[in-house]
């Protein structure tokens, strides 16, 4: 899609429609939609006072003027009420606005910044959310279908318009901005989509690999047999009862300051999780494809990370692995001894996530970080706990836990602080081995993170478990059903405010 910014009138826009934006229970319209408003004789106060359209948020309309407008089509999205507006509502605006004229048929769409003007919004930020709605509302994931294809209908250009020429600067930033991250969490959603035969663990480090060379930062794979040669034992575990040989997949942004420490994000890259020897009930298997969502994440966030050239010092890691039976694959009781040295009981083979994030997190002391945030589709238990409005946090830094949290709150990806207690480490004891990988029934997402933290020792780390998070059921503003590429936001803004603080050791 084509997205430019433009200064001048949207009457005179003749895109294929212009979107216009009102606040739940404004009677007369102000701005931008209050200008058309008047050029088309009052139509849009009409529609108002019919209680046709009332401007709750995600509501739409579409009015056909004959004259007043260049656009034949002017299409109304809600904005809710003004007290509980924000960056994320100008997002799902955005989103429900750029799919209703996709729906219809529209090419070149022309939009207001949402929130601009009365909403109060930084001019930057607000363009940002703006393009990131319209980019994320209108995602479809048509790789595999071969039928009807001209029947799937996308938008070919946007156009930002703001009448006053010194807010373009702005508006150009955080349009450039706002591109850049939303198709970073196009490329995890894709990723995401992938069925299991297709992205092999394989065909992600290859992935991974091309979207490095064209983001221009470094990509390092290893190999099963360099894993071996290192001492990852854990995710060897995992990969032993497939075909499908495991990578570690390395992807490195350096444009730290010398001596700055560097932030890693590490992924949980399961390509498909059958469950292994623990088989997973057939109800429970159809969607774990969806199982590198964490890994997803990552590629999609360094992706973001490198085209936005941020001056930090940024690396991905991502453990990615089949999990599947066989007569190789591990069994429950078996031993395996972890990179960090700690030895694992494997007392169920389902609980592979934590394993392979084990050497992961291990590996990542290497790096001596600032910080380490792993993304992982971890436990069921955290949708029964959470449900699929926020992914569930375990930290062993407070200050980290707050910021991401923080974060989170600002990009609309909200994340949950669960308690990590003495008793949750005690679960997960082994009479075998240093620990084992399951902690009974009880708190089965916090002994998941009790697990990690046992190998995301000696700097700051949070744990995200998004299994509710990583794909979603059904359609939202933004974020159409299927993979949802949770975290990259989440991700890339830790990674700009990081930026651009003065020491890349931890806010102050
Ligand atoms: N990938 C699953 C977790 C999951 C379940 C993600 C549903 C998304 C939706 C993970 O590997 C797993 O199987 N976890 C087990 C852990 C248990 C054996 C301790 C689970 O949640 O049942
Ligand atoms: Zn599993
Ligand atoms: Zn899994």
């Amino acid at each position: 899609m084509d997205i430019s910014v433009k200064t001048g009138s949207i009457l005179e826009d003749d895109a294929d429609a212009i979107v216009l934006n009102l606040f739940e229970g404004v009677k007369t319209p102000g701005g931008a939609t209050g200008a058309v408003d008047r050029a088309l004789g009052g139509a849009i106060s009409d529609l108002i006072a019919g209680g046709d359209f009332t401007g709750k948020n995600r509501e739409t309309a579409v009015l056909y003027p004959r004259e007043g407008t260049a656009s034949r089509r002017v299409l109304l999205v809600g904005l809710g009420k003004q007290a509980d507006f924000s960056l994320d509502r100008a997002r799902q605006a955005a989103g429900v606005a750029a799919k209703r004229a996709r729906d219809l048929g529209v090419k070149r769409l022309t939009t207001l910044v949402h929130g601009a003007g009365a909403g109060g919004l930084d001019p930057a930020q607000a363009a940002q959310a703006v393009v990131e709605g319209a980019i994320l509302g209108t995602y479809q994931f048509t790789t595999f279908r071969t039928t009807n294809r001209d029947e799937i209908k996308t938008l070919s250009a946007l156009t930002v318009i703001e009448a006053d020429p010194a807010r373009r600067e702005a508006l150009e930033a955080g349009v450039r901005t706002g591109r850049i991250i939303a198709e970073a969490v196009c490329t995890a959603r894709d990723l995401s989509n992938r069925p299991g035969n297709d992205l092999t663990p394989t065909a992600l480090a290859n992935r991974a690999r091309e979207i490095a060379r064209a983001a221009e930062m470094a990509c390092e794979v290893f190999d099963e047999e360099a894993m071996a040669r290192i001492g990852m034992r854990t995710i060897l575990a995992v990969s032993q009862g497939s075909e499908e040989p495991a990578q570690f997949i390395i992807l490195e942004h350096r444009r730290g300051k010398p001596g700055q420490k560097p932030i890693l994000f590490v992924g949980k890259g399961i390509t498909f999780d059958s469950g292994g020897i623990s088989l997973k009930p057939g109800d429970g298997m159809w969607d774990m494809k969806f199982d590198m969502g964490g890994a997803a994440a990552v590629v999609g966030a360094m992706e973001a990370v490198a085209r936005l050239d941020l001056p930090i010092h940024a690396v991905g890691l991502i453990a990615a692995s089949e999990n599947l039976p066989g007569g190789k694959a591990i069994k429950p009781g078996d031993i395996v001894t972890s990179l960090s040295g700690k030895t694992i009981e494997i007392a169920n083979t389902d609980a592979e996530g934590r394993l392979v994030l084990a050497d992961a997190l291990a590996y990542a002391k290497r790096y001596d970080p600032a910080a380490v945030i792993d993304l992982a589709t971890l436990t069921g238990a955290c949708i029964i706990a959470l449900g699929h409005d926020a992914a569930g946090l375990i930290t062993n830094d407070q200050n980290l836990a707050d910021e991401v949290q923080a974060i989170g709150d600002a990009t609309g990806e909200i994340v949950w602080p669960l308690p990590l207690l003495e008793g949750h480490r005690e679960q997960i004891k082994s009479d075998y081995a240093d620990v084992k990988n399951i902690g009974g029934r009880p708190a089965g997402t916090i002994t998941g993170g009790a697990f990690l933290s046992h190998f995301a020792e000696g700097y700051p780390w949070v744990h995200l478990d998004i299994a509710g998070m990583a794909r979603s059921e059904k359609d939202h503003p933004y974020t159409p059903k299927g993979g949802t590429g949770f975290g990259v936001r989440l991700l890339v803004e830790f990674a700009r405010r990081r930026a651009t603080q003065k020491q890349q050791g931890g806010p102050s």
